[in-house]
């Protein structure tokens, strides 16, 4: 647990004699740290909204709007790479794996809005430059390409058998000129017992073989941990993590964005030494936690009329950690009191 200061009014100033450290790990350039807490850059968008009407501004915040923060978009270059890669008859594939929440289901939908699909009256065909499908639970091969061909409209057969499937999927992808297949939550393929995923993961290493193209998988660490029973698979899916946030630099620059969108009428400072970590702690240092979160706040903030979000108003949200929230529902199948600890 941090041990934080007392409760603030907003906005809070950032001690500039201070140097942020949680844990004694932490410590960045104060100029820096001084530029993200004091300036609140507002999105156009966001600055419009300022005064409109209260749902207006409630629907506002729970868009979802891009934030490109440095793993992400390292991870976008890779997959950049992957798609200009010529085609080869072994091409390099990946894995990307993360804590739920964590964020990759979110880059793997932004590569491919960066890759749309296009329809060429001339050639009179459409092109499919990328595809993000999400592995079907209770998994077996045949159930993955049928759940493949469906996504692209295809009607499938009982009676066409799995070749006859997968003859359809090599024959579409190449069709649509399909430069990279992602497999989002490969982790569904859990729901099948070991045999039969490392069928599925063989037969997916071998449809990206068979197309010369890459083959991008998402997952947890339970989905390493699967890929990691054959060798064969594993040395063919290298994978790239994204890690949980910790307090530094490019966080509180995440935080700085997250509130750029916010139509508040003051400021919040996200990014200032008393909210940063509060965030942190209450979220895990995950993404999607994050973004959860803040939106509750800024609702909150708006109903309230506070119009910024502070520790106070954070503190009094009805919200737990992932990890308060297991170890809830730990107690409540063990059947004892469930109250956080
Ligand atoms: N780069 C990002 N920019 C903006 N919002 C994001 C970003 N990454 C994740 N999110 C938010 O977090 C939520 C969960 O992320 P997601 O990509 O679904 O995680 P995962 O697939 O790892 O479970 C998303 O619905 C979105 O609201
Ligand atoms: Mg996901």
């Amino acid at each position: 647990m941090l041990a934080l200061s007392g409760m603030r009014p907003c906005p809070a100033p950032f001690q500039a004699d201070r140097t942020l450290a949680v844990g004694g790990a932490v410590g960045y350039d104060i100029a820096e740290v001084l530029q993200l807490t004091q300036e609140r850059s507002l999105r156009d968008k966001a600055r419009t909204l300022l005064d409109a009407p209260v749902e207006e501004r409630l629907l506002y915040i729970r868009e979802d709007h891009w934030i490109g923060y440095p793993a992400a978009q390292m991870v976008l270059a890779k997959l950049e790479d992957l798609y200009a890669a010529p085609d080869v008859t072994r091409p390099e594939n990946v894995l990307i794996v993360g804590h739920t929440n964590s964020g990759k289901s979110s880059i793997v939908r932004e590569f491919a809005s960066r890759h749309p699909a296009q329809n060429d009256p001339h050639a009179g065909q459409a092109e499919l430059p990328v595809i993000v499908f999400d592995a079907p639970a209770v998994p077996t091969e045949e159930r993955l390409y049928t759940h493949l061909l469906n996504q692209l409209g295809a009607v499938t057969r009982p009676s066409e058998g799995v070749d006859g499937k997968l003859f359809r999927v090599r024959t579409l992808l190449r069709r649509l000129g399909t430069r990279v297949l992602v497999l989002d939550e490969v982790n569904n393929l859990l729901a099948a017992n070991p045999r039969i995923q490392q069928q599925v993961l063989t037969s997916i290493k071998e449809l990206g073989n068979d197309l010369g193209r890459p083959i991008v998988l998402t997952g947890t660490e339970v989905a390493l941990a699967a890929l990691r029973l054959d060798p064969q698979v594993q040395n063919r899916f290298p994978p790239v993590f994204l890690p949980r946030w910790v307090l530094n630099r490019d966080y509180l620059q995440l935080l700085a964005s997250l509130e750029s969108f916010l139509p508040l009428r003051k400021e919040s400072r996200l990014a200032s030494e008393v909210i940063a970590p509060l965030i942190l702690e209450m979220t895990d240092g995950l993404i999607g936690e994050m973004i959860l979160l803040v939106r509750r706040a800024a609702t909150e903030a708006i109903r309230t009329n506070v119009e910024c979000i502070t520790e106070k108003l954070l503190r009094s949200l009805d919200w737990h950690s992932p990890t308060e929230r297991n170890r809830l529902s730990a107690a409540l199948e063990l059947g004892a009191p469930a109250r956080p600890s």
